[in-house]
């Protein structure tokens, strides 16, 4: 939901604005702007389209100067135009600044700012701020004003500001809305997101909940929403420039793809010791998340009701309208991003609760809300539709349920599924021209079933469902004629028997199955297969299942021109309700 930058130092700002602008692009890319301040003017650059386009058309790189900012955009309040994209001035174009999240008093403080005689160019409500600003420094210091604005604001925010005039120095702020400081030399950055900066530093502070920086060549200050300063830890981070590349792959996607199969491990060394406590300390547990991370929800309900646990998976955003939390239940939230505002309201409204969170960013605002945090491990996800991370909140899933030698082989299965690729992009070309995928499987696999439809129609556009085998005669075998493609998730386990009668049905309508399967009556059935490995422990099958799956949804979106790391309407973090 939109990245945002700034830059004081020694460099050409606008060059290290843009560059870190392609490494936010996954968060919103809508439209994209940068201001940088040369001297006592501020030169700013912005329209629709992405980074790439934009920045070249406009030539974002030919401004001078040594400060300054951009926002790459996900639209929430007004339309897609270069009106509506960051950055935001004042009426005298004096002040200007970039804004992630969402203001929900902004109509209120519109209409007064308004009857103030302030003009606003854009419908969007992040303008206000920088009128709010302007008003507030007729008698205020800018890092007064920028406190007193800050408390007018409803919402969340993450936001980097500068002047035209005074001292070269950046305002930054935080609240629900993620922002790091990047601590180089010589030179000060702040971002969404750390990958944006890696390329200056390794050193970060991560800001949290109404932290208030300013940020100088020199240095910078912290501040409480009051005004006293205060002190934040600072963290190193190994990774190398690479991981916010595609290594020789051509998207993201199919490198975070083929990665699972490192990352895995790092996220079966996570620390689940405190967080296994806490379950089996509780009578009920209630999961909460979104969308893929709702999937590995799912799974973990599905494992621990096994074990005899009560625990039901919720999703986020509906979790306050349907259960009633008390102080025997555990909540466990599941997020990589650790900043999807579903999740977090449903933090909030579960005040009774004790809370255990699964997330991939350390320092994110569930981590504060949560009693306990197990960290993923899985390195930065730039494609948009969550891969590694999926897996790797499923490895952190199964170690709070299983011993870790059960987990041992994970890396070398999925790096067998991986050789699948070349049988996957032979079975692609038949679904590139469908209208309707179905994915079927039954008991544990279903989660699975569940996210490879979401991740199919995310980035290939169209339409899919998935369903618990047993459900297709209870309405959507309607749906079934010749040639519908219906994937059948079917390792040989338990689901096998029921799940091959559920085949024949699909295929006695005409249905084009697909299976992943390591069964030969299965196999003999399918007009194509892609074989799962023979000699593996059932309780991996929701590893093997899902690989094949990803790929297959990559290479059809990308025989429809589709650019599966971006795909459209959707951004990574998605911090609006
Ligand atoms: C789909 C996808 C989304 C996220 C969802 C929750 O590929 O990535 O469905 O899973 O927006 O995000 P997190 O896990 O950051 O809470």
């Amino acid at each position: 939901m939109c990245g945002i930058i700034g830059y004081v130092g020694s460099q050409k700002a606008s060059h290290v604005i843009t560059e870190g602008l392609k490494r936010l692009e996954y968060r919103g890319y809508d439209s994209v702007g940068i201001a940088v301040r040369d001297g006592n003017s501020l030169n700013v650059k912005k329209d629709k389209g992405m980074v790439e386009e934009v920045s070249n058309s406009l030539d974002f790189v030919s401004i001078g100067g040594t400060i300054g900012l951009g926002h790459t955009r996900w639209a929430t309040h007004g339309a897609v135009c270069k009106a509506n994209s960051h950055p935001h001035a004042d009426c005298k174009n004096s002040i200007i600044l970039a804004h992630n999240g969402v203001i929900e008093n902004f109509v209120e403080l519109k209409h007064e700012l308004e009857k103030k005689g302030h003009k606003f160019a854009s419908e969007t409500d992040s303008e206000i701020i920088a009128h709010l600003l302007e008003d507030g420094i007729k008698s205020k210091t800018m890092l007064e004003s920028f406190l007193s604005s800050l408390k007018r604001l409803e919402g969340s925010y993450a936001i980097v500001a500068m002047t035209s005039a005074g001292e070269e120095k950046l305002f930054v702020a935080r609240r629900n809305s993620p922002l790091v400081i990047g601590v180089g030399k010589g030179e000060m950055l702040c971002a969404s997101d750390i990958p944006a900066m890696l390329k200056h530093t390794k050193t970060f502070v991560p800001l949290e909940e109404g932290d208030v920086a300013v940020l100088s060549r020199d240095g910078y200050n912290i501040y409480s929403l009051e005004g006293a300063e205060v002190t934040r830890k600072q963290i190193t981070v190994d990774w190398g420039l690479d991981i916010a590349q595609k290594g020789g792959y051509p998207h993201f996607m199919l490198r975070e793809i083929n990665d699972q199969k490192h990352f895995i491990n790092e996220s079966l060394a996570s620390d689940v010791t405190e967080g296994k406590k806490l379950i089996d300390q509780h009578s009920r547990i209630d999961i909460v998340a979104a969308g893929t991370s709702y999937h590995a929800g799912l799974m973990l309900s599905y494992l621990l009701s096994q074990t005899g646990k009560s625990a039901q998976a919720f999703i986020a955003s509906d979790y306050s309208f349907v259960a009633k939390p008390n102080k025997d239940t555990l909540m466990v939230v599941i997020t990589q991003s650790g900043e999807t505002a579903d999740v977090l309201q449903a933090m909030r409204f579960a005040d009774k609760c004790k809370k255990l969170a699964i997330t991939n960013t350390v320092g994110s605002s569930v981590t504060r809300l949560a009693d306990c945090t197990i960290l993923m491990n899985s390195g930065p996800e730039i494609g948009v539709a969550a891969t590694k991370t999926f897996t790797s909140q499923l490895a952190v899933i199964f170690k709070l349920v299983f011993p870790k030698e059960k987990l041992s082989n994970l890396s070398q299965i999925i790096s067998q599924m991986l050789e699948q690729e070349d049988a996957i992009k032979k079975i692609a070309p038949t679904l590139v021209a469908k209208e309707n995928v179905f994915f079927i499987a039954r008991g544990g696999n279903v989660p699975i079933a569940y996210e490879a439809s979401l991740k199919f129609k995310e980035i290939t556009y169209i339409h899919s469902e998935a369903y618990p085998g047993g459900e297709l005669k209870h309405g959507t075998l309607s749906l079934i004629t010749n040639g519908v493609p219906v994937i059948v998730l079917a390792p040989s386990d338990a689901t096998l028997s029921k799940l091959f009668g559920n085949l024949k049905e699909a295929k006695a309508r005409g249905g084009t199955i697909l299976s992943i399967t390591n069964d030969d009556s299965i196999k003999n059935e399918s007009d194509f297969s892609i074989p799962l490995p023979k000699n593996i422990d059932p309780i991996l099958y929701p590893f093997a299942l899902i690989v094949p799956l990803q790929l297959l949804a990559y290479h059809v979106s990308v025989l429809r021109g589709i650019n599966p790391d971006r795909p459209r309407n959707l951004a990574k973090s998605v911090t609006v309700e």
